[in-house]
């Protein structure tokens, strides 16, 4: 498998590296505007090969496309980051611009690409990607849910004080600050409802951390975050090289589905060799789908902001 990663900033070498390491793909190609840097961060990355005992090739190129043909997953991470105090929508203006350009140019030289959308505001560059392209529905993937969702077991595990691989989580909606819906009434530790070891006050605590995830993470660092949405993208690169079936929530296209119509949201989905194998609808109650419905008229008014 060939994947290409464009943006070699922070999340895209954090993507490249993860996808490397766990030594699936046969190339990654790593893309980025600024004279020969990724050429440098594919150079660093390979000289950790033989001390982290990948053989996944890494290659780097300053905006040339003709190194990403043939690809068949392309990760989008370009654009501006938001910086402390910002919300993802409002980085709307630069980076619609610029993924618009980038996926015009990745899709001449891959056809038949699978899209991962990492750029903020995740759900509207997705939703992006889907109406700018020719792409099936299937083959674009936003990767917010996967992200939130590992957020939301890291908070989980922190409030039932329990190693993290004890506790399964998901978030749907959307990938912003206000918009996801982290599902607590089905979170577990291991299949034991998590509400049996905690208080719904509790509970409450880590759905608002959970949605604060990533701003939290840009007030520490001044920038937003890099390892775990790269150890998300890698995973869902992974279930598409390795077919695996794996189910994640991602943002998608909905036709229909959990009652929206065309709108990107997260919600959860059978990943494999194709893109999108299914995409799983839940019964959710009352109060989830008023949280899902308010999120989607708010991605909605983030979408019209786009040109296309
Ligand atoms: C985050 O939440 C990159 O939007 C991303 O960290």
């Amino acid at each position: 498998m060939k994947v290409t990663v464009v943006g070699a900033g922070a999340v895209g070498a954090s993507c490249a590296e993860y996808i490397a390491l766990k030594n699936f793909a046969a190339e990654v190609c790593l893309l980025d505007i600024k004279e020969g840097y990724a050429e440098g961060k594919a150079m660093d990355l390979m000289q950790t090969a033989s001390l982290n005992g990948f053989d996944t090739k890494v290659v780097g190129s300053t905006n040339d496309y003709s190194k990403t043909a043939n690809s068949d997953v392309a990760v989008i991470t370009s654009g501006i980051p938001r910086k402390p105090g910002m919300t993802r929508e409002e980085l709307i203006g630069t980076n619609a611009k610029i993924v618009k350009s980038v996926i015009d140019q990745l899709v001449e030289h891959s056809p038949e690409v699978t899209v991962i959308v990492v750029s903020n505001p995740m759900d509207t560059m997705a939703y992006l990607v889907h109406k700018a392209t020719d792409l099936p529905k299937n083959r674009i993937i936003g990767m917010g849910g996967a992200l939130d969702s590992a957020r939301f077991k890291y908070r989980l595990a922190e409030a039932l004080d329990c190693p993290i691989s004890d506790v399964d989580g998901m978030v749907i909606g959307a990938h912003s600050d206000t918009g996801m819906v982290p599902l607590t009434r089905l979170a577990t530790r291991n299949g034991v409802p998590a509400s049996t070891f905690v208080d719904q006050a509790r509970l409450d605590e880590v759905e608002q951390e959970t949605r604060v995830g990533g701003a939290t993470l840009t007030k520490l660092l001044g920038t937003s975050a890099w390892y775990a949405p790269g150890a998300a993208v890698s995973e869902l690169v992974r279930a598409i090289a390795q077919d695996s079936g794996k189910m994640f929530p991602c943002s998608l296209y909905l036709e229909g589905e959990y009652g929206q119509n065309d709108i990107c949201m997260g919600v959860p989905a059978i990943i494999g060799a194709n893109g999108i194998e299914k995409i799983v609808e839940i019964e959710l109650n009352e109060d989830e789908k008023a949280k899902f419905d308010e999120a989607a008229d708010k991605v909605r008014q983030v979408n019209k902001a786009l040109d296309v």
